[in-house]
């Protein structure tokens, strides 16, 4: 399958990464000859975007990013893909967890570059291309276990790596390795309900 386009605003080719990988690598030489006259002309260069290479609901995409853009920046703002969600960007409430190499990850505190070569499941990679929901989307709708809807994604790829992990095996297991992911709605209850439900229907539960 060919690479989805990337949108103008990724900035730099991998020509003109090199360039300015280049241009980073040889300026700690130029700042020590020329210190006398310009003391931080080193700035600017080790900015230059780098390009980053991952596997996002089964595509490949080839970023373009500063290298302080979060994982959950880069799907949000660089790829279109807004299904992970923004709650606090501290690694406190979990609407931004989504899957790494199959691995629950808080996708605001990973930078987008540390990801390289990795696989990355969102919300949106979950249902078959004929549509067909992922069992727990399916069990989330039939337990009515979410409201507002905003900390669901989240839920959703939680409640699947708490079952890859083997930790769904009772009621309290499932709250306590499901508690990094904060519901104002309080929806805690049906949550638990559906995670059973699917965890009974996916492979390997
Ligand atoms: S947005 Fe990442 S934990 Fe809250
Ligand atoms: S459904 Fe609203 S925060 Fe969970």
């Amino acid at each position: 399958m060919s690479q989805p386009s990337l949108p103008s605003t990724l900035g730099l080719s991998r020509r003109n990464f090199m360039t300015g990988t280049v241009s980073a690598a040889a300026a700690p030489l130029l700042v020590s000859s020329a210190k006398a006259e310009a003391p931080a002309a080193a700035g600017p260069e080790l900015r230059e975007p780098v390009v980053t290479s991952m596997r996002i609901n089964k595509q490949a995409y080839e970023l373009s990013l500063d290298t302080r853009t979060s994982l959950l920046d880069a799907l949000r703002d660089h790829v279109g893909l807004t299904g992970t969600k923004k709650g606090c960007d501290h690694g406190q409430c979990g609407a931004c967890t989504v899957l790494v190499d199959g691995k629950r990850v808080l996708s605001c505190l990973s930078f987008a570059v540390m990801n390289a070569g990795k696989d990355v499941t969102t919300v949106e990679g979950l249902a078959s291309s004929d549509g067909k929901l992922h069992p727990m989307q399916q069990a989330f709708i039939d337990h009515d276990a979410f409201q507002c809807g905003y900390c669901t994604p989240g839920q959703i790829l939680s409640a699947i790596g708490c079952i890859n992990e083997g930790h769904a095996k009772s009621e309290d297991d499932i709250r306590d390795y499901m508690s990094g992911n904060i519901c104002r709605c309080a929806a805690y209850p049906n949550i638990v309900a559906a995670v059973l439900q699917a965890r009974d229907q996916m492979k390997g539960a």
